[in-house]
C-alpha cells in the first residue's frame, strides 16, 4: 500500500481526472497540466493558451521507465539521455506509440515530446494519476513562460482550474528539446541543460538545429513581455538605452555592471544560472512597472547562457502587444 497522499496532491490529481486543467510546477516552468490520453482536455489546453493546434505539447511522465508506454521503440538516444538525465529538464522526441494519448496532442504529427520533470509535487501528482500528462508552459501563446504560482493566476486566472503551488521554478527556463527521430540526436530548442552536456553524456557531437537559435529577424515571436524588449552585446549598451531615453521611452535594463542614469534596473544578474533563474521574472516586472522597452545585454558563454540569449532573440522579435 502507498503512503498518504497530501490533500492538495490528491485535488490535482482529481482534476486531472475529471478532465480539468491543473497548473503543475516544474524546476523549469510551471506548466498547464491535462489528461493527455483526454482528447477534450487537451483541446481546452490549446484554447486556454490561445495556442495553434499545429504547434505540439509536452508529455510528461513520472518515471522513466513508462517511457516506452507512449514511444513506439524510442532509440538508443533517447533512452540514453532519459537515463542520465531524468528526472530532470530534457525533452526527447520520440515515434509516437499509437493509441498511447489523444492524437491533438502532438498536432497530427507521429511524434512525441516526453521528459520526467524534476519537482517533487510534479512527481507526486504524475505517479499518483499514473497516466501521461500534457504540460505546455502555464501561459498564452507566445507569452512569457511563468516561474511561480503567482504568475500563472495573473495569466490564467479563472481558465485553470485548480493551481499547485511548488514555490518558485528552481531553473528558470525551458526544458532543452531534443529530437531523437532521426539517425543522430538533434536540439531543436536549447535549453536548460547545456547542448555540451548532452554530447558529453551520449558520446558523440549533438547539433543544434540551425534555426534552433538562429540569425535575428528569422525566429519566431515568443517568450515576450507587452514592453518590447532590445538584446544587445555589452558595447551597445550604453548608446542603446540613451537613443531610447530620448526618444521619450521608459526604459528598463538587464545586465550585471550594467547601468545607465534614468533607466529603471530590472536586474543584475552576476552569472548564467541568476540571470535564466530571474529572466522571466524581470520581463514581467517590466510590464508591473509599465515600461515601453527592456535593453538586455546578452550573456556570453556556453549552456545557459545559450538558453538565455535564445529567449531574449525570440523575445526581442516580438511583434507589438496590441497586434497579439
Ligand atoms: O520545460 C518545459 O519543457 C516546460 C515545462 C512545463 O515542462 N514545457 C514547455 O512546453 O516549455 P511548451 O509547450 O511551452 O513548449 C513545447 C515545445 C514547443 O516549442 C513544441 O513545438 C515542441 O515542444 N514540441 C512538442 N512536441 C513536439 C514534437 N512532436 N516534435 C517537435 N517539437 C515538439
Ligand atoms: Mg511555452
Amino acid at each position: 500500500m502507498g503512503a498518504a497522499v497530501p490533500i492538495e496532491i490528491q485535488r490535482a490529481v482529481d482534476a486531472l481526472r475529471a478532465g480539468r486543467l491543473v497548473a503543475l510546477p516544474t524546476e523549469t516552468v510551471y506548466g498547464l497540466a491535462a489528461d493527455a490520453t483526454n482528447a477534450t482536455a487537451v483541446r481546452r489546453v490549446f484554447e486556454v493558451k490561445g495556442r495553434p493546434a499545429g504547434h505540439p505539447l509536452i508529455v510528461h511522465l513520472g518515471a522513466a521507465s513508462r517511457l516506452s508506454n507512449v514511444a513506439a521503440t524510442p532509440s538508443g538516444a533517447a533512452l540514453a539521455i532519459g537515463e542520465a538525465f531524468w528526472p530532470g529538464p530534457v525533452t526527447v522526441v520520440v515515434a509516437r506509440r499509437s493509441g498511447s494519448v489523444a492524437a491533438e496532442v502532438s498536432g497530427g504529427r507521429d511524434t512525441l515530446a516526453v521528459r520526467v520533470p524534476d519537482h517533487p509535487a510534479a512527481l507526486a501528482v504524475l505517479d499518483s494519476f499514473d497516466a501521461p500528462v500534457v504540460a505546455p508552459s502555464a501561459n498564452r501563446f507566445g507569452r512569457v513562460s511563468p516561474t511561480s504560482a503567482a504568475d500563472v493566476r495573473r495569466d490564467l486566472g479563472d481558465d485553470v482550474d485548480v493551481i499547485l503551488d511548488g514555490g518558485r521554478c528552481a531553473l528558470g527556463v525551458e526544458s532543452t528539446i531534443v529530437d531523437c527521430t532521426g539517425k543522430s540526436p538533434e536540439v531543436l530548442r536549447v535549453g536548460a541543460v547545456p547542448v555540451e552536456e548532452l554530447s558529453s553524456v551520449l558520446g558523440q557531437f549533438v547539433s543544434v538545429r540551425a534555426d534552433a537559435e538562429g540569425a535575428p529577424g528569422t525566429l519566431p515571436a515568443h517568450y515576450a513581455p507587452a514592453a518590447s524588449v532590445v538584446a544587445c552585446e555589452p558595447e551597445s549598451f550604453e548608446s542603446t538605452v540613451q537613443e531610447l531615453r530620448a526618444e521619450g521611452s521608459a526604459v528598463g535594463t538587464i545586465g550585471a555592471d550594467h547601468v545607465c542614469g534614468e533607466a529603471h534596473v530590472l536586474g543584475q544578474p552576476h552569472d548564467a544560472a541568476e540571470y535564466a533563474h530571474e529572466l522571466y521574472h524581470w520581463l514581467r516586472a517590466a510590464d508591473e512597472n509599465e515600461l515601453d522597452v527592456v535593453v538586455a545585454v546578452l550573456p556570453a558563454g556556453a549552456g545557459l547562457a545559450a538558453a538565455v540569449r535564445d529567449r531574449l532573440r525570440r523575445a526581442s522579435h516580438a511583434r507589438p502587444y496590441s497586434d497579439q
